[in-house]
C-alpha cells in the first residue's frame, strides 16, 4: 500500500478533519483547494498543498500528474448557492456547481482508479448530502449530490472486482462555513427535525469518511451512509 491520500477541499471544514485523521495514522496527505491561508498543516512534512480550482474539469489530468499515485481518494470539496432559484439560475453558476460537485469527482475517480486497478487496491469516498436524497432549494446542488450518490453505485460495480471500494456519505447540516450560505430560517427549520436538536460537528462527519476510507470491510461497497441523526429514517 502507498498510504497516500488525496483530500479535495481538505483545507477547511469536514475535509480538514479528514486530513487530521489521516495524519494521525501517518499517511502522506495531498490537499487540493483554492485558499490555504488558514491551513494549520502548512509546515507538516507529510502534507502537500496544491492550489487548484476544481471547477476546471479540463485541467484535471494535469492536476493528477502533480498529485501522483494514490490509494485513497476523498472527493470532499463542494459548495452550494441557495441564493439562486430554479427559474433564475445563471448558466455559469449552474456549470460551476455541476463541475465542482459532480463532474470533477467523477473525473477524479476515473483518473485515479487506473493506478488503483493496477495495484489491486483502492478506497474512494464521496461526499454527497441529504440534498441528494430529499431535494434542496438549490436545485443544482441537489441534482449534483443525487448524481454523486448514483455514481458511487455505478463505480462500485465497475471497480469492485479490482479491489477498489467506493462509498458515500450523505450528511444533514454540519457546522462549517457552508452553513453561512443557508438562511437562519432554513437552519431553524432543519434543527426542528433533528432529534438531537443540533447540527453535526465536522469531526463527526470526518470520522465516518475516515472509517469508509480505512477499516470499513469490503462488503460495504456502493453504499451511501445516512448521516442525519435519524431525521430521514428509511
Ligand atoms: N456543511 C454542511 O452542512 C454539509 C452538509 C452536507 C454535505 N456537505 C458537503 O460536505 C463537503 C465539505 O463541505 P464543508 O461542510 O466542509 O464546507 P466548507 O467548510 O465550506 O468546505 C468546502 C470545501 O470545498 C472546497 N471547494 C469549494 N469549491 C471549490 C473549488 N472550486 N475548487 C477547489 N476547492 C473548492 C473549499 O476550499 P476553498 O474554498 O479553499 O477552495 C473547502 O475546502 C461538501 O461537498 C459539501 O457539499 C456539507
Amino acid at each position: 500500500m502507498l498510504r497516500r491520500v488525496l483530500v479535495t477541499g481538505g483545507n477547511k471544514g469536514i475535509g480538514l478533519e479528514v486530513v487530521k485523521r489521516f495524519l494521525e495514522i501517518d499517511y502522506e496527505v495531498i490537499v487540493v483547494a483554492r485558499d490555504f491561508s488558514d491551513f494549520p498543516y502548512k509546515e507538516n512534512e507529510k502534507t502537500t498543498m496544491i492550489e487548484y480550482d476544481l471547477s476546471d474539469v479540463e485541467g484535471l489530468p494535469k492536476l493528477a500528474e502533480q498529485v501522483g499515485e494514490i490509494d485513497t481518494l476523498i472527493n470532499n470539496a463542494g459548495f452550494m448557492q441557495p441564493k439562486y432559484t430554479y427559474d433564475n439560475y445563471p448558466k455559469e453558476a449552474k456549470e460551476k456547481i455541476m463541475n465542482v460537485d459532480l463532474h470533477t469527482p467523477v473525473e477524479l475517480i476515473t483518473i485515479f482508479s487506473e493506478g488503483m486497478k493496477k495495484r489491486g487496491y483502492g478506497k474512494i469516498v464521496n461526499t454527497a448530502s441529504i440534498a441528494g436524497q430529499i431535494g434542496h432549494p438549490d436545485i443544482w446542488y441537489g441534482i449534483a449530490k443525487a448524481g454523486i450518490i448514483n455514481a458511487t453505485k455505478i463505480f462500485a460495480k465497475l471497480l469492485g472486482s479490482h479491489g477498489i471500494i467506493i462509498n458515500c456519505i450523505a450528511p444533514t447540516p454540519v457546522e462549517t462555513n457552508m452553513q453561512k450560505d443557508n438562511s437562519e430560517e432554513r437552519k431553524a427549520e432543519f434543527k426542528k427535525i433533528l432529534p438531537c436538536g443540533r447540527f453535526a460537528e465536522p469531526e463527526e462527519a470526518a470520522e465516518v469518511i475516515f472509517w469508509l476510507a480505512t477499516t470499513c470491510p469490503e462488503y460495504v461497497n456502493g453504499t451511501t451512509i445516512d448521516f442525519n441523526n435519524g431525521s430521514y429514517a428509511r
